[in-house]
């Protein structure tokens, strides 16, 4: 049903005006421009939080598309360094937004387009892990891409019963990960159906990443994981600015800070653009339990 009304233009009209609808999606969503995500940016910055920044869009098969979101994004890193944000400030691509769909070579060289104007801006970017189709070839396209640019972050999901040893293999010296969850609705062939089986892996995960030489993005709201994160940061000897949490915007703000106060690195992702509707409709659809996070985070405010 929610799929059926992400493709329905009547409900998305009636859903983008509606005055509690834009509530709810500037709670979630920066904004539609360039402006409205350095104006988010800035004021994220100001109260001590780093930012990613992902334009919004996915699962591109149109070329000329794929190369418009390049452009937002570089557009959107020149002026990350024209306002002396891109210290604190780095982007997250989605391979699929770039024409991974279309042709892995093509979604290659889509990414460099964006990591050399990263590079000119001073900043990194990080590459959102999609369903586990693509696993294999955005891990691909990573290692490609970290030939030349070595900052270039992964993102591995917890849920998935492979992600383990992903962790363990790519905790080497200067590697970024950013680990989560996972949001996408997945097979018990390769995913962890039950939710306590998704928490345990996520905890390998962290002692895996720890206890490794790279540096790892822990991204949750689950207190219970925060709480263990900190606890075997410690025990793996990590200080604060060894490591960084990472919340979505709009989740949690006040434990963002919280966090951020304790010399923590915290860092927003901060999704932006014209493509808002399609991102939190899919988001629900995929998983209920990713209604029941928007829900959670709307009765929360
Ligand atoms: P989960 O949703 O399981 O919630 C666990 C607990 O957290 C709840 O029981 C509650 O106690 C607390 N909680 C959650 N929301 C709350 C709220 N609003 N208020 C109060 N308490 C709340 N996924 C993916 O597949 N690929 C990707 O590339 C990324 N990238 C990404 C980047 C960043 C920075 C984040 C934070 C997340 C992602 N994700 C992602 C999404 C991720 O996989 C996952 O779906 C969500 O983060 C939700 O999972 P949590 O770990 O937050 O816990």
């Amino acid at each position: 049903m929610i799929l059926a009304a992400a493709r329905n233009d009547t409900i998305r009209s009636l859903v983008a005006t509606a005055p509690v609808s834009r509530d709810v999606v500037s709670r979630f969503v920066a904004g539609e421009t360039t402006a409205d995500a350095v104006a988010a940016t800035r004021r994220l910055v100001d109260s001590g939080l780093a930012v990613t920044l992902d334009y919004l869009g996915e699962d591109t098969t149109d070329a000329i598309q794929a190369a418009n979101t390049v452009d937002a994004y570089v557009e959107l890193l020149e002026h990350l360094h024209a306002e002396n944000l891109a210290d604190r400030a780095e982007v997250s691509v989605k391979l699929s937004a770039v024409g991974q769909l279309l042709d892995e070579k093509l979604a290659l060289d889509n990414a460099a387009r964006i990591c050399r104007a990263a590079q000119a801006a001073g900043t990194t970017v990080t590459l959102d892990m999609e369903d586990h189709t693509t696993t294999d070839s955005t891990l691909r396209v990573l290692g490609e891409l970290r030939r030349t640019w070595p900052w270039v972050g992964a993102v591995l999901q917890a849920y998935l019963r492979r992600t383990v040893d992903d962790a363990t293999r790519l905790a080497t010296e200067g590697s970024r990960v950013r680990l989560c969850k996972g949001a996408y609705s997945e097979p018990e062939t390769v995913a962890y159906p039950d939710t306590a089986e998704v928490d345990k892996s996520y905890v390998r995960c962290v002692n895996a990443l720890l206890a490794g030489e790279g540096y790892p993005m822990f991204a949750t709201h689950d207190p219970r994981l925060i709480r263990i994160i900190g606890e075997r940061a410690r025990v793996h000897g990590r200080e604060p600015g060894g490591f960084e949490y990472q919340m979505l915007f709009g989740i949690r703000p006040e434990e963002q800070l919280r966090l951020a106060r304790l010399g923590n690195t915290v860092r927003v992702y901060v999704p932006y653009g014209g493509e808002w509707y399609g991102y939190l409709m899919r988001r629900m659809a995929e998983r209920p339990a990713n209604t029941m996070f928007f829900l959670r985070a709307v009765m929360t405010r």
